[in-house]
């Protein structure tokens, strides 16, 4: 812990192992962009300076973390390192059964093949994009509730990832017999990574009760979710983040979760619960699909990382640094007139495509177009959230996005303050540019998750004018 007497808030690690950065020019940029297609998921990963793309699976790992894969068991039944894993997910979120799974959405498929049945209709403050496909999957109804406050990018509210919950237990109350769980996902991802209060699960917890349906929580950012009530809401200043988190689990029947984030890890998830008529269910699709329940998909020197990096990820002065460098971020750029959804996330900051490039209308793609120039002139890579992701329908039309975001998403514990030093200055540096950002077409595109494989163009000859 800090004295109080300094306020920089360090990075509390030393660095151990180093992996190069590569610096390229914007000559070479230009060439690794149109090689990708105007695609910065298609780009090389050795071609890009900061990677902001996700969180997930990307962060460093601690000596501890090291040390304990080598003491990975590798048998097939009953490891050591299963029991290491069990204790510790069972010590945070207090649930009986804990099944591991190979990552998220595989504990979210199994879940969902226990419990959806086609014309289920399954109530998520937002349904993140797997969590939707998997209830879809099924054949059930992913039904989103954010809180008004939620959809809009400036609005100010401390819980932003909230649920609504007068809106809930109206679909509760007519629809109750058709709704085989609700679910909460903390923190709110699709909505710009805003957290779930307290407040909020014990009041969706009390609902769920009365109604007799399963709460599960999607828990892969549980931590950073703690540490912004914990500093948010005045009335748990004085709890742990780790008391925090034991509590919402608490208020829930089960949850699913990706390790590839709050689990510090790079690969891994798993499935927990109480009920055990359901947990016998998904153990017996988790032979089929994932492996034996004792170890589901993954490595015994998985099981023990992610036991050590669920409780790192508790760790107080790590939560400080982590929330405290996005936010830094998001001041810095706010001070210069960037247009970004506030308040910051707790794992990543959204740029407002729409407010920066007003001139290009969402036909063009305004979001993407910025997530290209942002490579273009500082090799960062981050991830459009807008018309390319959302506005294709099902039926091949398109419908503009709600909102058009650039999400920055830092890996846990791999960049310092000087390379998000170097992020704002890039990121201001477009903005002072931005009216000479043209808008992108699609050349050509699948009918589903086209983001990732789509090949597209500059609608007017240059990105830049
Ligand atoms: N739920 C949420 C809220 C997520 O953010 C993710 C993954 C998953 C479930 C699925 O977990 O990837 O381990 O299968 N989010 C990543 C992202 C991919 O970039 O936001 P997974």
């Amino acid at each position: 812990m800090m004295g109080t007497k300094f306020h920089t808030i360090i990075e509390p690690f030393r660095i151990k192992t180093v992996e190069p950065i590569r610096q390229t020019t914007e000559a070479e940029r230009r060439v690794a962009l149109e090689t990708a297609h105007n695609n910065v998921f298609l780009l090389k990963a050795r071609d890009v300076i900061i990677d902001l793309l996700t969180d997930s699976g990307t962060g460093a790992m601690s000596v501890y973390q090291w040390a304990g894969m080598m003491k990975g068991d590798e048998s097939y039944a009953g490891a050591r390192s299963f029991d290491v894993f069990e204790k510790s997910v069972k010590d945070i979120t207090g649930f009986s059964h804990v099944i591991p799974t190979h990552q998220g959405r595989a504990a979210e498929h199994i879940l969902f093949h226990t419990l959806v049945k086609p014309g289920d209709i399954v109530p998520n403050n937002t349904h993140f994009d797997t969590t939707r496909a998997n209830v879809e999957d099924m054949g059930g109804i992913p039904l989103d509730l954010p809180i008004h406050e939620g959809r809009r990018a400036e609005s100010v509210h401390p819980f932003k990832g909230n649920m609504d919950v007068a809106k809930l237990e109206q679909v509760l109350e007519e629809k109750g017999e058709r709704i085989p769980l609700v679910m909460l996902t903390v923190t709110n991802n699709s909505e710009g990574g805003q957290p779930v209060s307290l407040a909020n699960v014990r009041e969706v917890s009390a609902l769920c009760r009365r109604y007799e349906v399963p709460l599960f929580i999607d828990a892969c950012r549980f931590a950073e979710n703690a540490w912004l009530n914990k500093t948010r809401d005045h009335s748990l200043s004085h709890r742990t983040a780790r008391s925090i988190a034991q509590e919402m689990f608490s208020l829930a029947d089960g949850c699913t979760m990706s390790a590839k984030k709050d689990g510090m890890s790079n690969i891994g998830g798993f499935l927990a619960m109480n009920n055990g008529t359901i947990a016998s269910q998904c153990r017996a699709r988790l032979v089929l699909t994932e492996g034996f329940p004792t170890y589901g998909g993954l490595a015994g020197y998985d099981l023990e990382a992610i036991a050590v990096g669920l409780n790192e990820a508790l760790d107080e002065d790590y939560l400080r640094y982590r929330i405290r460098s996005i936010e830094y971020l998001s001041e810095r750029l706010l001070a210069c007139g960037v247009p970004l959804v506030t308040p910051a996330g707790g794992h990543a900051l959204y740029l407002d495509a729409r407010r920066m490039l007003p001139h290009i209308p969402q036909k063009e793609f305004p979001a993407w177009a910025l997530s290209l120039v942002l490579y273009l002139e500082g090799g960062i890579r981050a991830a459009e959230i807008g018309s390319v992701m959302f506005g294709r329908r099902p039926d091949g039309s398109e419908r503009p996005a709600e909102l058009e975001l650039v999400r920055l998403a830092f890996p846990r514990r791999m960049y310092t303050q000087s390379h998000v030093d170097y992020v704002a200055e890039v990121v201001q540096y477009v903005n002072s540019m931005a009216s000479r950002i043209r808008g992108v077409r699609i050349v050509e595109a699948p009918p589903v998750l086209r983001h990732f494989t789509a090949h597209m163009a500059p609608a007017h000859g240059a990105l830049v004018a």
